[in-house]
C-alpha cells in the first residue's frame, strides 16, 4: 500500500484538539502549523480521515512542497511535481484556493491560473495531447499555499468542507460550525454521563453534536467526498470499509441528558428538525426558553456543564439586550453552583457582564472573526 502525507486544515486555536482526535483513529501526526495539522497514511487513512474527524476543515493530499520567489519558480516548480499519478486523462483540475502569508507571491488569482497552465502543461505532455485537455472526468480540486515563500500544494479530497455533516438543513442567523460545536465539547472534557446544557442553541449545533459523539456517530457517515470518484488512488471497497467501521462503532443504548434552550421558538423547531436529520432527536430535549430561567427550576440540582455561544454581533440584537443576555447567563451560572461553564463569544466584555473572570481564556479563530472560548469552574 502506498504512503501518503495529508494536511488537514482547522480553526486556528484547535490544532491540539485535532491532533487528539487523528490520535484516537490511529493516524501518524507528522507535524502541526497554525490552523493545520500534517500526518500521514495509506489510502484507508484519506477515507477514515474524511468520516471520523469532527475538528478539521476538510483532507488534502499533499501533491508537493517547493519554494518559489516567483511566478517562473512556481511554473516550473508546480510543472515538477508528478500530476499524472493523482489526475487521470479525463480528469479535471480545479484551482479552488490560493493563500499566501509573508511571501513575495500574493495574488490569489494570479497564483491559481499560473498553478493550471502549469499543471496543464504537465498533463498535456503526459497523455500526449495538443490543443486542450478533455476535462471530462471526476473533479480534481486542490488547494495552494505559500508561507514564507514555500508553497504547499494539496489535493482536496473532501469537497464540500467537513463542517457539512448533512444535518443542518436550516439554521438562524449566526450558527456556529459544527466542527467547531465539536471541538469546544471535546476541549470541554464533557462525559455523556453528566448533564449538558446549551442556553442559546439556536438551530441546536452544540446539543447535537455532543450527542453524536456520545453516540460516537462518525460526522461524515451519512456523506460523500470528492475522493469518491478518485478510483486510482482509493478503490471503492477502501471507502466501504471505512463506512462499515463507522456503523459498526455506533453505541446503541446510551442514557443521555442534552438540553438545548433557545428564546426564538421558531429556531427550536429548527433544532428539532436538525435532530431528527442526524438521527439524535430521541437523546436530547429542546425547549423555548429564555436564558433568564436558567437553572431556576430542577436543573440547579444537578452536576454537568454547560457549552455556550451567546449572541455577539450587532446585528443580531442591540448592544443592551446582549449585555443583558450575558448578565442573566451570569445568574444562571450561579445557580448552577455545580455545573462547569464554557462560552465560545466575540463580545470582549463577556466577562464583566457574566461577572466573573473566566478561569481559563483560549483564542479561537472562526474565520477571520478573533473569538474567546472562556471557561469558568464550577463549584466541585
Ligand atoms: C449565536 S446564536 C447561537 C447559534 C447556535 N449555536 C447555532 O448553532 O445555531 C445566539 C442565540 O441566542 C438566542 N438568544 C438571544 N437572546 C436570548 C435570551 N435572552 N435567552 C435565550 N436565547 C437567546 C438567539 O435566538 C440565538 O439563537
Amino acid at each position: 500500500m502506498s504512503k501518503y502525507q495529508y494536511i488537514a486544515p482547522c480553526h486556528f486555536g484547535l490544532e491540539s484538539v485535532l491532533k487528539q482526535e487523528l490520535k484516537g483513529i490511529g493516524l501518524w501526526i507528522e507535524s502541526t502549523e497554525d490552523g493545520r495539522v500534517y500526518f500521514s497514511g495509506d489510502e484507508s487513512a484519506l477515507a477514515r480521515a474524511n468520516i471520523f474527524l469532527r475538528t478539521a476543515e476538510r483532507v488534502l493530499l499533499m501533491v508537493g512542497t517547493f519554494e518559489a520567489r516567483s511566478f517562473d519558480e512556481l511554473f516550473e516548480g508546480v510543472k515538477r511535481l508528478p500530476w499524472e499519478e493523482y489526475v487521470p486523462k479525463d480528469g479535471c483540475v480545479l484551482v479552488k484556493k490560493a493563500a499566501s502569508v509573508r511571501s513575495k507571491l500574493f495574488s490569489p488569482s494570479d497564483i491559481q491560473s499560473i498553478v493550471k497552465k502549469a499543471i496543464v502543461d504537465r498533463l498535456m505532455a503526459k497523455y500526449g495531447f495538443s490543443g486542450r485537455l478533455p476535462e471530462s472526468g471526476a473533479d480534481f480540486p486542490l488547494r495552494v499555499f505559500i508561507n514564507k515563500d514555500r508553497v504547499t500544494i494539496g489535493l482536496d479530497t473532501t469537497g464540500e468542507s467537513l463542517h457539512k455533516r448533512g444535518y443542518r438543513k436550516k439554521q438562524g442567523e449566526a450558527p456556529i460550525a459544527e466542527n467547531l460545536a465539536a471541538a469546544l465539547i471535546l476541549l470541554s472534557k464533557w462525559t455523556p454521563d453528566k448533564t449538558l446544557i446549551d442556553p442559546f442553541c439556536g438551530s441546536g449545533t452544540i446539543p447535537i453534536e455532543a450527542a453524536l459523539i456520545a453516540k460516537n456517530m462518525a460526522p461524515g457517515r451519512n456523506r460523500d467526498f470528492a475522493a469518491a470518484d478518485w478510483g486510482h488512488i482509493i478503490k471503492k471497497r477502501i471507502w466501504y470499509a471505512a463506512y462499515d467501521e463507522a456503523e459498526s462503532q455506533i453505541i446503541k443504548n446510551v442514557d443521555l441528558d442534552i438540553r438545548g434552550y433557545d428564546i426564538d421558538g421558531t429556531l427550536i423547531r429548527v433544532a428539532q428538525e436538525n435532530a431528527d436529520m442526524a438521527e439524535v432527536e430521541d437523546l436530547i430535549h429542546l425547549e423555548r426558553r429564555p436564558v433568564s430561567e436558567l437553572g431556576r427550576m430542577e436543573e440547579s440540582d444537578l452536576q454537568g456543564t454547560i457549552i455556550t455561544n451567546p449572541p455577539y454581533g450587532e446585528r443580531m440584537t442591540g448592544q443592551r439586550e446582549i449585555e443583558r443576555a450575558y448578565m442573566e447567563l451570569g445568574d444562571g451560572m450561579e445557580r448552577l453552583g455545580g455545573f462547569d461553564s464554557f462560552v465560545i463569544t466575540g463580545f470582549p466584555d463577556a466577562e464583566r457582564f457574566i461577572g466573573r473572570r473566566a478561569d481559563k481564556n483560549r483564542k479561537i479563530y472562526n474565520g477571520m472573526i478573533k473569538t474567546y472560548f472562556l471557561k469558568f469552574g464550577g463549584r466541585a
